[in-house]
């Protein structure tokens, strides 16, 4: 396979929710190389993004937010990876009842109440993001799990693109694919239920669950 059919580009500024197709088309390809072991890594940041967009041959109305390597993952990682990673607390994640909400966002989501969507959920919380910044947030609704997005960073890529979009989509793969693992019929859509939300919250995606 040629380095240039590993990379994922949209074309600029056309539909609403490219980003998240973005990350949840990436996501599906960065999961499946983890399968066959094969190691993998989001960059949106530490790359050459102009040695990259001209390797690509990259055309003016497409962009190209985040690439991947794919290779063996070394033994040991470099004393810049290990800094790296200590500075966004890469090995963390924020805990359940910050993320996950019952109904409206005043009130936190137990683990008990989120029943056989636990797992799913977790997929979602151990989801990798940009700087580790978890920007997903999810109300459950009777059979409806919403998707809401926390804006909590400034810098988008030139504006070109939000960075946090493409968490989004990472955050629906993970939560479709574990939720069909454990045999739940859910079925995407995007209907805003227009919940009180917190300031910088934007509701981005809902999956309905219906009787398996
Ligand atoms: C959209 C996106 C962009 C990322 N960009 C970079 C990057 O430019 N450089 C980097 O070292 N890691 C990058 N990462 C990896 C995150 O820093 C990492 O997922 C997060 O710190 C959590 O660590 P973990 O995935 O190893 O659990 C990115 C992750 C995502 C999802």
């Amino acid at each position: 396979m040629q380095l240039h059919q590993l990379f994922c580009r949209f074309t600029e500024r056309t539909e609403p929710g490219e980003e998240e197709a973005f990350g949840y088309a990436f996501e599906k390809i960065v999961l499946f190389a983890e399968t066959i072991g094969v190691g993998t890594t989001w960059i949106a940041g530490t790359m050459d993004r102009s040695g990259f967009e001209r390797a690509v041959k990259l055309n003016e109305d497409e962009v190209m937010p985040c690439v991947s390597p794919l290779g063996y993952e070394a033994k040991k990682m470099s004393l810049r990876e290990t800094m790296m990673r200590k500075g966004v607390k890469a090995d963390t994640r924020l805990p359940f009842a910050s993320l996950f909400f019952d109904g409206t966002f005043d009130t936190p989501l137990s683990e008990s109440k989120a029943s056989t969507l636990k797992n799913a959920l977790e997929a979602v919380r151990f989801a990798p993001s940009a700087v580790n910044k978890q920007p997903w947030r999810i109300v459950l609704c009777g059979n409806k799990v919403h998707f809401f997005e926390k804006h909590n960073r400034k810098d988008t890529s030139d504006g070109r693109w939000d960075v946090q979009k493409i968490d989004m989509g990472i955050a629906l793969c993970h939560f479709e694919l574990a939720a069909k693992e454990a045999g739940q019929n859910v079925v995407f859509e995007i209907n805003d239920p227009h919940l009180p939300a917190p300031a910088d919250t934007e509701y981005i995606a809902s999956f309905v669950i219906h009787q398996a």
